[in-house]
């Protein structure tokens, strides 16, 4: 991940005031500790760390739930569980940061986590960084006194047993997600590609 800037301008704050103190004697570790204590209060983080933190806290969630229950139960059970649980676990974690957390596609699965305009328009900027080899960072926006929030969702190995096409989902899988969902179009991804973002807003300090 990228240093964040914070902890580069806490570093300089830190290397700046070790300067000035040259000419006192030494200074103890635990003085040195307690400076780097005050001194990293002092500085919040930005609007692109505390989103991160929200969608990859939340990224956490899911995937500790998924994994766990492909592991144990296998996929067509790990795709109930998505079916049941994805949105009102992704909600919970909205819930503990205060902020309306939401996985949005242009290609959905759930009709529910269909993208609205902006989020579209992000999507797509998004497909292109990636395709281009750029480096990925988030896109934020303020509104009055909301930040909103964009960070692509990218598809691994693991996806495409249910985001995949017909030969990387088991027949038993595809099944139910027809019964389950009978407008699916999350399907024929392959890797390392956007799947959907995370769509974040929250208060503005
Ligand atoms: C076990 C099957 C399964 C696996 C594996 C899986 N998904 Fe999904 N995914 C689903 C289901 C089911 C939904 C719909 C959830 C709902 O109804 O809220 C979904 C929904 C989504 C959505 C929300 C948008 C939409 O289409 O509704 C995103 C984004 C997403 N998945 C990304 C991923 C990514 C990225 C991976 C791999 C890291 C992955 N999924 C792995 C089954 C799966």
């Amino acid at each position: 991940m990228k240093t964040p800037f914070y902890f580069i301008a806490l570093i300089s704050l830190v290397l700046f005031s070790s300067c000035k103190n040259e000419t006192k004697e030494t200074i103890s570790a635990s003085e040195k500790a307690a400076e780097i204590e005050e001194a990293s209060s002092k500085i919040e983080p930005s609007y692109a760390q505390i989103g991160l933190d929200m969608a990859f806290s939340t990224k956490a969630q899911l995937g500790k739930n998924l994994m766990g229950t492909m592991k144990k139960k296998g996929t067509k059970e790990a795709l109930k569980f998505c079916n049941v649980r994805a949105i009102p676990l992704t909600d919970s974690m909205a819930t503990v940061h205060r902020a309306r957390i939401k996985r949005v596609s242009d290609k959905t699965r759930n009709p529910n986590n269909k993208a609205n305009e902006t989020e579209l328009k992000n999507i797509e900027a998004f497909k292109n960084a990636l395709a281009n080899g750029e480096q990925i960072t988030p896109i934020l926006e303020t509104k009055n006194d909301s930040i909103f929030f964009y960070y692509p969702i990218v598809t691994n190995g693991m996806c495409l047993k249910c985001h995949g096409n017909k030969d990387s989902i088991d027949k038993d899988v595809l099944a139910s997600l027809n019964t389950l969902y009978p407008t699916d179009t999350a399907l024929d991804y392959s890797e390392n590609q956007v799947r959907g973002i995370w769509s974040i807003q929250f208060k503005a300090k």
